[in-house]
């Protein structure tokens, strides 16, 4: 059959129709990109859609819907608590923010007050979102405390319930965790951080049930994050050197009850200059990957927490029972197929005139590709 122009000119305009609407679904409604990957860049401020830095210093993450929440510190100017200040991401690279979920006028102890390591669980038996944190005054650390606050929504304002010493004992830096079967423990450093003591919370996740374990006596550990992989028990900490970032150590057991190894390092002697918050396991189609959320703490950089840096890594488990962690400026996250992948392979190439760590940005291949570079191994990784 002999095509007429006319006919020509149809066969076409089908032909960019198709093109258009292939590139429409590439596209959002605003006609932005959303790739199935998302881009994490490592030792930076992330800042929310609107241009404003996300604070969610020390925090945690709670999965709620199709949405990741992110709930963390936000501090006034002289560091004292501000809010607890909640955002929600499904990609975990754009983070929306949705309220400050406590403020110094949710209760007169938050008036004055130091709240660190804000970590939310949710209670299926209760419906409830509960929050427990580490609670100071505004002027140092002789408190100790635990605290608690609830919501029956996720983001909604929390109501505070109190602080106190669990059983008695000193509690400051804090972490939670949902078991499999539901039961929930809150993790905490006592004995002036030299001893990290588990705790099984009641029912309701709002007070403690029993202390069930007292880990590693003695050897200062701090920031601890707990989860689960295959059914063991990985529990990460810090040492216990204030603001500085140092060696970061775990230990594995069957049962968050059970017995617990000795410690084995991890990273580098600084956790590639940052400090564990909180491992999140994405979950998506083709499995399960665990990222590590860390802080590099403005403190330690001359500024305040609210001037502090993110590092989130991947973990990786050479075995059933131990992980590594290695420094990438760069990550992918997809959390639809579960994945977190580091970008560069930082220990093979050199900018021959810094003599830094180098790769190019994002992983392009495309000619002209941004090249980004950074102090290779620890402390100062500057992008
Ligand atoms: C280390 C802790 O992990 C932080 O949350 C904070 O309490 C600093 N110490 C204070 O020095």
């Amino acid at each position: 059959m002999r095509r007429t122009p006319s006919g020509t000119f149809t066969v076409l305009t089908a032909l960019c129709a198709v093109l258009f609407s292939l590139l429409g679904s590439l596209l959002g409604p605003a006609g932005t990109a959303q790739a199935a990957t998302a881009t994490v860049t490592n030792a930076t401020q992330f800042t929310d859609p609107a241009g404003n830095p996300v604070h969610a210093h020390g925090g945690g993450v709670v999965k709620a819907g199709s949405y990741y929440y992110w709930f963390g510190e936000n501090r006034n100017a002289d560091n004292t608590f501000r809010y607890v200040s909640a955002y929600r991401s499904t990609d975990l690279r754009t983070w929306e923010f949705r309220n400050h979920v406590l403020t110094q006028s949710t209760d007169p102890e938050l008036q004055s007050a130091n709240i660190e390591r804000p970590k939310v669980m949710y209670n299926a038996a209760t419906g409830q979102f509960v929050m427990w944190m580490h609670k100071e005054n505004a002027t140092d650390y002789g408190e100790a405390r635990a605290a608690v606050a609830v919501s029956s929504t996720v983001d909604g304002d929390y109501t505070w319930l109190g602080s106190f010493r669990p059983l008695g004992h000193m509690s400051r830096d804090i972490t939670t965790f949902v078991d499999t079967d539901g039961a929930g423990y809150m993790i905490s450093a006592a004995n002036e951080n030299a001893d990290l003591h588990v705790y099984r919370l009641t029912a309701d996740y709002t007070g403690i049930a029993s202390q069930v374990q007292k880990l590693w006596p003695g050897q200062w550990r701090e920031a601890p994050a707990l989860f689960e992989r295959d059914g063991v028990y990985f529990l990460l900490t810090s040492g216990a050197t204030g603001w500085s970032p140092n060696q970061q150590k775990y230990g594995t057991a069957t049962s968050v009850t059970g017995t617990w190894s000795g410690l084995k390092d991890i990273g580098d002697g600084t956790a590639y200059g940052s400090q564990t918050a909180y491992v999140l396991p994405v979950q998506g189609a083709a499995g399960t990957s665990y990222l590590c959320l860390g802080d590099r703490w403005g403190n330690s950089m001359g500024g305040n927490v609210n001037d502090s840096q993110y590092v989130w890594l991947p973990l990786r488990f050479p075995t059933r029972t131990t992980m590594a962690m290695d420094y990438f400026p760069q990550i992918t996250v997809d959390t639809a197929a579960g994945t977190v992948k580091g970008l560069g392979s930082w220990e093979t190439l050199t900018a021959a005139h810094s003599g830094k760590c180098a790769d190019v940005a994002d992983r392009s291949t495309a000619d002209g590709g941004a090249a980004i570079q950074w102090s290779c191994g620890g402390n100062s990784v500057n992008q």
